[in-house]
């Protein structure tokens, strides 16, 4: 009889093991390493929220929140959604709990979208962002844009681009998309054949279509940054002035509307020439000027950035950037005594070095072949005649065998195998 079939993760989701782990490890302790620099703390939000946290923020008739949300109800009744991405929650938190502004938070998080999964876009995705609340200043557009593009740099990418737009805010979009409609009824056989019957509910979608036919007719057609009113085109050549002083450059594309309803004014994306264009953008952001009023707060500007893991990873792949992955120090291998192994792997990890040992009094060759293929820089080697010796033998697993040997007395072998991974560093 045949047990039960093997479980596997669902369509759109994927585990992520050693050593690709160690590539995200890397990836978030550099995230960290960089929003430090910036005056961000760490956040950590529920993974689920009341649906209308994000339907009030990302719009609910948006294709996100009608198609794309993973929406339930509990066992109590409350309709709940898995966070499709980390903006609203830090907002809702700021609502809740009403930090002294400016704040400044980042995130390491999973988000939910059911989409139809394809490389570069799963169902389960990750993301690093940030979000600051409290003033409009421009020369915080430019500190969040800044941030993620040094950040890319110090991975490694030279191949990202900066694309930039303003959505205005509520009025001048309002008054934009007025004359927007106006031209789209006028040529309404021209849009693309999805959008044709659609078009009405937000115009502003159009823009974003990739198919050759709205592209076409969007491109020569009226334009958001051609009415931004006055305030909103100040505060945009700001920003990009002040992106330009500190030497990073950004490119206008005024069909950038990106899908979430909550833009106002700066927004942007970085896109990679390494990736096809489908799922070329490793991060975007922008402004949300009025998404914490629409959740219930005071009037408080904001604004952010998301990055994926995943597009993050699958850009270094192809550009071709190694992310350094640290090995193993040592490998323990003892036919001895269990005590004593434990001993001296117990010591040498109190010293601050990674150890591996192998388990269940094993054959000195199956250990040897164990700290082989753990990848550890040295062996460290009990056998009988050590033991009787006071001593350990030292073996370096990427030199030659017999010049990398060495006895040390075990009194010293812990400083002397600190020392030389820390001269090795
Ligand atoms: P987003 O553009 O929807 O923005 O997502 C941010 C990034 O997450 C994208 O640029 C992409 O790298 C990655 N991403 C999105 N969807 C998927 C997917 N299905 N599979 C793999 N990767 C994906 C936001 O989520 C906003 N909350 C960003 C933001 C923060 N705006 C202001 N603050």
């Amino acid at each position: 009889m045949s047990g039960p079939s093997a479980v596997q993760a669902p369509v759109g989701t994927h585990d992520v093991l050693a050593p690709d782990s160690a590539r995200w490890q890397y990836l978030i302790a550099t995230f960290a390493d960089w929003a430090r620099r910036y005056d961000f703390s760490l956040i950590i939000n529920p993974l689920f929220e009341d649906v209308a946290v994000f339907n009030r923020g990302i719009g609910e008739a948006s294709e996100m929140a009608t198609k794309e949300m993973y929406v339930f109800a509990d066992r109590g009744g409350r309709t709940l959604a898995l966070r499709p991405e980390g903006t609203a929650s830090v907002v809702r938190a700021f609502v809740q709990h009403r930090p002294a502004t400016p704040y400044k938070a980042w995130y390491v998080t999973p988000a939910f979208r059911y989409e139809r999964p394809q490389k570069g876009r799963y169902r389960q995705h990750h993301q690093l962002g940030v979000e600051a609340l409290g003033t409009d200043d421009p020369s915080l557009d430019v500190e969040v844009v800044s941030l993620a593009w040094r950040f890319y740099a110090a991975l490694g990418l030279t191949r990202v681009r900066l694309l930039i737009n303003s959505m205005g805010h509520l009025e001048c979009r309002g008054a934009y998309v007025a004359v927007l409609t106006d031209y789209l009824a006028a040529h309404e056989a021209e849009i693309c054949d999805e959008h044709r019957p659609t078009w009405r509910a937000n115009p502003l979608r159009v823009l974003d279509c990739k198919k050759d036919a709205c592209v076409a007719l969007t491109t020569v057609g009226p334009m958001l940054i051609d009415h931004l009113c006055h305030e909103c085109a100040t505060h945009f050549s700001q920003v990009r002035s002040g992106l330009e002083a500190i030497g990073i450059a950004s490119e206008l594309n005024p069909r950038l509307v990106r899908g979430f309803d909550y833009y106002t004014r700066t927004t942007f994306e970085f896109v990679s020439d390494a990736l096809e264009s489908a799922q070329n953008a490793v991060g975007g952001g922008g402004r949300y000027d009025t998404l914490v009023e629409q959740l219930g707060g005071p009037p408080t500007s904001g604004i952010g950035f998301g990055s994926g893991i995943e597009r993050l990873l699958l850009v270094l792949e192809a550009e071709g950037v190694t992310v350094p992955v640290a090995a193993l120090d040592v490998f323990v291998v003892d036919t001895c005594e269990e005590d004593a192994t434990s001993s001296l792997v117990d010591e040498l990890r109190r010293v601050g070095l990674s150890v591996g040992r192998a388990y269940d009094a094993r054959s000195m060759k199956a250990q040897m072949k164990a700290a082989d293929r753990s990848g550890a820089r040295y062996a460290l080697l009990v056998g009988p005649r050590e033991q009787t010796a006071g001593e350990v033998t030292m073996r370096d697993l990427r030199g030659e065998q017999s010049a990398g040997q060495v006895t040390l007395s075990r009194e010293r072998v812990v400083a002397h195998v600190t020392d030389l991974v820390k001269k090795r560093l």
